[in-house]
């Protein structure tokens, strides 16, 4: 299973891959807002400096919703770094886009997947990623793990190469459902990465080890 970063805070990615258990990155446009990220120069900049960060799929997010303005800025993109992956938005022209970038070899995220007929097209345009929206889901009473799961059966069912991408999260439970359902990859915030570490017992553990090992030396 892939474990992704879904920020663009360069801090927050370094203590990441400083862990060694990063595959990649996610932005969109929110997350490069939040860091006061704007105007074109100053994003493909930012982009640039992820993918020396980390040595993986690097997800950056079209602007544009037309099809002519998405393959322009998507080929801006990918011509960045070779692991740039183009982010297309679940729209009408993003199928063209996903088509179009998927018959060039660039790689594509299809973004905003709330059905599994959204995650069908997708994956029929050629797709490297769908990136199904749990936690916005589940923030609206609809269980987004259900999501995940017809999409895993429909998949298998016709051996599509494109892999899940669970985005969305807000849990270390959201992480370990999604692994059990067999979801290709993860994108989280940092936090519930780091949740994964915790246990009370293992707190429990160490606390006394260090006091025996104490008496030993
Ligand atoms: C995925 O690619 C998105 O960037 C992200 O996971 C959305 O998460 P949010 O619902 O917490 O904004």
């Amino acid at each position: 299973m892939k474990f992704f970063i879904d920020t663009a805070n360069l801090e927050q990615i370094k203590e990441a891959q400083d862990l060694g258990i990063l595959d990649g990155v996610t932005t969109n446009p929110s997350l490069m807002a939040k860091e006061g990220i704007s105007g074109k120069e100053a994003v493909l900049n930012h982009y640039k400096t992820i993918c020396e960060i980390v040595d993986g799929d690097i997800s950056a997010e079209v602007l544009s919703t037309t099809y002519e303005e998405m393959i322009k800025e998507g080929d801006e993109l990918a011509a960045i770094h070779p692991n740039i992956v183009v982010k297309i938005p679940m729209i009408k022209d993003g199928i063209k886009a996903l088509k179009y970038f998927s018959m060039k070899g660039i790689k594509t995220n299809c973004t905003l997947i709330f059905s599994a007929g959204q995650a069908l097209l997708a994956a029929k345009a050629g797709a490297n990623y769908v990136s199904p929206f749990l936690g916005r889901l589940d923030d609206i009473s609809v269980d987004g793990m259900n999501l995940i799961e017809e999409i895993r059966i429909i998949f298998d069912n016709y051996m599509f190469d494109t892999e899940i991408l669970a985005a969305s999260i807000r849990s270390p439970m959201h992480i370990i459902n999604c692994a059990k359902i067999g979801a290709d990859a993860i994108t989280s915030p940092l936090d519930s990465i780091l949740n994964l570490l915790n246990h009370p017992l293992t707190d429990k553990g160490l606390a006394q080890f260090v006091a025996d090992a104490k008496k030993m030396s």
